[in-house]
């Protein structure tokens, strides 16, 4: 018994020594990879990739461990969550409407996928999302129903617009007493939400629906799947976002830009003005300016990823000035390429973005230059499928260290450091709600 306890507290001590040891290695600014006297040029050090990880965040046990509680045998009425914007923002919404389905112990009805709006298309979320695959993944965590009851059916939802709601909205307060009254509510989920009050079961449906339960149909899997096989392995899938309404959306300066990217800038600019002087020096150094294409293709060196490596562009068709990356990075696919011209010419917006999600969840390694809906849910798939190398890029890092007049070889050395950390941290897969942090 003695001799279990002192091994046991040997053990300890070892572990905490080694911790300290390995964090002494990664944070001390001479890590053995970061400088290399051989070269003069960009220092030779492994691939970013390779750096030993402290934390990784994974499902987290009280979401997989199931439903928690039985749903209820009555429910209050019936409840639709409206979306709207592009895929992934109405997925996210879409989420937090289950979440709040649960909490109002609803019975829920599929989605409005409010795409109009946005693409200029009609798809519903049965053709961009398995219905039945949804409904049965979703059993025990919520009831889901495919059609209304008769009384019902010929009814309109009463709307209730939760959208600009910020903060300590509550739902049971507002929401319920409308439901109870009206059978049939439809609803834009609030901004900002604090689901960290939600009870665990209302959380635990929300993070079945959002990453064990949507699964996209099966005939988009497959062309998906196709476009997968097309591109050489091993690739990176890098998420640029230079298209002009970004750039116009942001308010950003940028100088060296080519007179049509300038052109088109201003013609997305509509209302929104442009930033200068100091107040656009401050709002870069916030982190608010998409990287351009140069930027990227700086940051992806400074992180030592091979400029032969094979990248696919999960992006949009308008990016802009995108010989900043295709100089440097010769191996570049976009889906035009891919894709015969007839299979693309026939897609929609939606079904794009379906397809770099489906790329972007199944590559070796994921770059995002901003930290959008697209990129939060990919990121938690790679993290759910337990795929690491996922990394945002960072920003607010190019623009401070770039502003205090750092160049080459120190740039690329300071950029290392801050996205190492990162890496290393697990902060490139950092999701709050459904993932919890992990010690490795
Ligand atoms: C919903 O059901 C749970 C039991 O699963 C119960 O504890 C809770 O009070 C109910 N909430 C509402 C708003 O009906
Ligand atoms: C929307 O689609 C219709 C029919 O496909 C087309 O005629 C129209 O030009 C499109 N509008 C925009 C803004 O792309
Ligand atoms: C990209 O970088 C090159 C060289 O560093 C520069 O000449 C060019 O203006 C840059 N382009 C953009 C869009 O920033």
């Amino acid at each position: 018994m003695v001799a279990f306890r002192v091994g046991k507290a040997l053990l300890i001590a070892t572990l905490i020594f080694f911790s300290l040891f390995l964090a002494l290695i990664l944070f001390s600014p001479s890590f053995p990879f970061s400088r290399s006297p051989l070269s003069s040029a960009v220092p030779e050090r492994a691939e970013i990739w390779s750096l030993r990880r402290i934390f990784e965040w994974r499902p987290c046990n009280w979401w997989l461990q199931g439903h928690l509680a039985a749903v209820p045998a009555k429910s209050n009425g019936y409840l639709r969550v409206d979306c709207y914007g592009g895929l992934n923002q109405m997925r996210r919404d879409f989420c937090d409407g289950v979440g709040i389905a649960r909490l109002l112990n609803a019975t829920l009805v599929l989605p409005k996928f409010e795409v109009a709006a946005y693409w200029n298309e009609s798809s519903g979320f049965g053709d961009v999302f398995d219905v039945e695959y949804f409904i049965q993944q979703m059993d025990g965590f919520v009831q889901v129903v495919k059609e209304l009851p008769a009384e019902l059916a010929s009814k309109e939802p009463f709307k209730v617009d939760c959208s600009k709601r910020k903060g300590s909205f509550d739902y049971v307060e507002t929401v319920l007493p409308l439901l109870l009254e009206h059978h049939y509510v439809s609803f834009t989920p609030a901004m900002s939400q604090r689901r960290d009050r939600y009870p665990w079961y209302a959380k635990a449906a929300l993070c079945q629906a959002c990453y064990s339960a949507l699964r996209l149909t099966s005939t988009l899997e497959k062309k998906g799947s196709e476009l997968l096989q097309a591109i050489p392995k091993p690739f990176l899938s890098l998420h640029l976002r230079f298209e002009p309404d970004m750039v116009a959306y942001s308010q950003c300066e940028y100088s060296g830009l080519s007179p049509t990217a300038i052109q088109a800038i201003e013609s997305a600019r509509g209302y929104r003005k442009r930033l200068t002087g100091e107040e656009a020096h401050l709002w870069r150094n916030r982190g608010k300016c998409p990287l351009t294409p140069n930027e990227t293709a700086i940051i992806l060196q400074a992180l030592s990823i091979p400029t032969d490596t094979n990248v696919y562009l999960a992006a949009g068709d308008g990016l802009m000035e995108l010989e900043g990356l295709t100089s440097v990075y010769a191996n570049v696919f976009t889906k035009s390429t891919l894709l015969s011209s007839e299979d693309f010419e026939n897609m929609h917006g939606n079904t794009k973005a379906a397809l770099d999600y489906y790329v972007s969840i199944n590559s070796d390694s994921y770059v995002a230059t901003y930290f959008g809906n697209m990129d939060k849910m990919v990121a938690a798939m790679r993290a759910f499928k337990g795929l690491y190398k996922t990394l945002f890029l960072s920003r607010r890092g190019f623009a401070v260290l770039t502003s205090q007049g750092l160049k080459g070889n120190s740039l690329m050395e300071a950029l290392w450091k801050v996205h190492r950390d990162d890496f290393v941290m697990g902060v490139g897969s950092a999701l709050p709600d459904c993932f919890c942090e992990f010690k490795l």
